[in-house]
């Protein structure tokens, strides 16, 4: 039974929250290990095409204000090691999950915090969530992907600077760098996100996982090689019965049903 996370269900869309109100949603490694559980069970859950990731209730807005700073004061070289290789292996079980997964960024984002909704596919955020790596205030650096993915997100100079400072973006800001995609009342930001949601669980299931993986894989190739594995997806898509199913609704002027097939 998780302590510190909750999975809510609704239709084909799935929601974890992270659940550990008296200290703002950190993550301790039990709570990185229940999250590695139920993105696992998500990973193979047909029923589910969409997940949302966020913060659950805390005593202040919270999305996850970083790992946990109590359990990690005494913390030697192996045990910090193997702490950031758990957080780096949830952040790439989430990025290569297969179905498109959306950071509800609720409040803060802190360190671990906003290293986990960087290994989401896109972010959404409440116009009172904050942002940041604030590590190096700490002594230490970002260990769950925060060097390599903040810069892929939004530059290399802003992200040094957000990592070399430590300071806090706002929502506002965020957005202007393209950091989160939208931004939205805190009492709207579940309600919207769940619009978005709802629109790609409509999509082909087999179309969207294959358009994933050609960004994400294709991201980090030459050009050419990106384009390769994109016409090998293109063909790998026309065996799927729901591209057959798709296109000749459209010409028949019909709503589809995709099957996953
Ligand atoms: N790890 C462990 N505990 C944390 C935590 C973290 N990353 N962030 C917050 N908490 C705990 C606090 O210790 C406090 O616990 P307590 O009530 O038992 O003392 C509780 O959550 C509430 O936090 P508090 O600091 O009292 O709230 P605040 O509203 O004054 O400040 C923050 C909010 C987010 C600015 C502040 O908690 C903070 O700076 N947290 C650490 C952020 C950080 O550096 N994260 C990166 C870690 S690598």
């Amino acid at each position: 039974m998780a302590e510190n996370t909750r999975t809510e269900r609704e239709g084909a869309v799935a929601t974890v929250f992270v659940a550990r109100p008296s200290k703002l949603n950190a993550l301790n490694d039990a709570t990185l290990v229940e999250l590695t559980e139920a993105f696992s069970e998500l990973a193979g859950d047909e029923d589910i095409r969409c997940v949302i990731l966020t913060g659950g209730e805390a005593k202040r807005p919270a999305f996850v204000a970083g790992a946990d700073i109590a359990e990690m004061a005494d913390q030697d070289p192996m045990t910090a090691k193997e702490r950031s290789r758990l957080g780096q292996g949830l952040c790439d079980l989430i990025e290569g999950l297969g179905k498109p997964v959306i950071a509800a960024v609720n409040g803060f984002a802190l360190g671990g915090g906003l290293e986990l909704a960087l290994a989401c596919h896109f972010r959404v955020a409440s116009a009172d969530a904050k942002m940041g790596l604030p590590e190096t205030t700490l002594g230490i650096i970002p260990g769950f992907g925060g060097t390599q993915r903040l810069p892929r997100a939004i530059g290399v100079g802003r992200a040094l600077e957000m990592i070399t400072t430590g300071r806090m973006m706002d929502a506002e800001e965020a957005r202007a760098c393209g950091l989160v995609n939208h931004v939205f009342a805190p009492d709207e930001l579940m309600a919207k996100t769940n619009e978005i949601a709802a629109t790609i669980a409509r999509n082909g299931p087999i179309a969207v996982r294959l358009a994933l993986e050609s960004v994400l894989r294709g991201s980090s190739q030459p050009l050419s090689e990106g384009l390769a594995l994109e016409s090998n997806l293109f063909g790998l898509v026309a065996a799927t019965e729901d591209m057959h199913a798709g296109l000749k609704a459209f010409v028949e002027k019909r709503h589809v049903e995709y099957k996953n097939r």
